[in-house]
């Protein structure tokens, strides 16, 4: 039996054992995502969480992901392979921001991208994904809508709602979806002319103009799925490739930009899943009061969800 294969098992034992279920998002290494009960973008995982019944969440993605669904399920165990898996995005709106931006604006509302500290999320008014991000503005009571931490998303949103959209920070950027350009997108449509560009709204402005598709990576999925065209050219975290090829192994998909790869999803490996089930560790805390304000937000993204069905 070989090492990878004798560490599955001993996972699926211990799950089973604790009654645990593993959450993975779309850009997790493949053979984590291949061990996990779900894989999905952030609006899925949630969901996903929320609707659980397993004692114990193990959660392969970032932290922000891993904080909602400690916000979501106050009362079960979320374990995170690795405590060092950071959104650098998410970090970039501290709470001490947050409250800046409650004074200098008090009469307009706040919607911050799920990729925000669980800190930032209990000073906001409701929570979005790339998944839903415009629907949540539209439906938020109020013209003047501060947006963050994601400039591009903000800008998306404003480029399809008419209300004002105020980016906070002013420049919050994701590292990973500024690697991809126009140029390089360019470039490969000539290689690949009969290719269908498809891009994440975290991208820079220039990559939506030459883009076929923008959306979330599980919307990026279900458009593979739809689509007749067979060469996807993909702006986003390399990971997603894994899914899309098992989606669609009749398809040939080229990265955007080979090197786009997020350091801080990558750092959960099967060894580290294993460890993780076995000692519990880590596990993902946050104080009661940032719990408790957390979750009105998010529960109004979920209300909007149901609002469109
Ligand atoms: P999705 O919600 O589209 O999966 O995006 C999460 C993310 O971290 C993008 O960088
Ligand atoms: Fe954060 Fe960007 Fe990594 Fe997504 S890809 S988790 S936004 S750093």
């Amino acid at each position: 039996m070989s090492l990878q294969s004798s560490l599955i098992d001993k996972i699926q034992k211990l799950k089973r054992e604790k009654r645990a279920i593993i959450l993975a998002h779309n850009y997790q290494r493949p053979e984590v995502q291949d061990i996990a009960d779900f894989v999905g973008d952030s609006l899925e995982l949630s969901l996903y969480a929320m609707q659980t019944d397993a004692r114990t969440i193990v959660f392969c993605g970032v932290n922000f992901m891993a904080e909602t669904a400690v916000i979501l399920n106050p009362d079960k165990k979320v374990l995170i392979p690795d405590i060092n898996a950071l959104c650098p995005m998410a970090s970039m709106l501290p709470a001490d921001l947050m409250k800046l931006y409650r004074r200098k604006y008090p009469k307009a509302k706040i919607v911050l991208y799920i990729n925000s500290l669980a800190e930032a999320k209990a000073y906001s008014d409701a929570i979005c994904t790339s998944a839903n991000a415009t629907e949540v503005v539209d439906q938020i009571d109020s013209e003047v809508v501060l947006f963050g931490p994601d400039i591009n998303l903000a800008r998306y949103v404003q480029m399809k709602s008419s209300k004002k959209i105020i980016p906070i920070p002013q420049y919050g950027f994701c590292p990973v979806h500024k690697l991809f350009s126009k140029r390089e997108v360019l470039r490969l449509k000539q290689i690949y002319p009969d290719a269908e560009v498809m891009a994440h709204p975290e991208c820079d402005p220039e990559v939506w103009e030459v883009a076929d598709f923008i959306g979330s990576t599980s919307k990026m999925y279900a458009r593979t799925l739809t689509s007749r065209a067979n060469k996807f050219i993909v702006a986003t975290e390399i990971g997603i490739l894994h899914r899309l090829k098992k989606g669609r192994n009749d398809a040939t998909f080229i990265p955007a930009y080979e090197e786009a790869i997020c350091v801080n999803m990558r750092l959960h490996t099967l060894e580290k899943v294993y460890l993780c089930l076995k000692d519990e560790k880590y596990e993902v805390k946050i104080p009661e009061k940032i719990v408790a304000k957390g979750r009105e937000p998010i529960e109004f993204m979920f209300k909007i969800q149901k609002y469109k069905k």
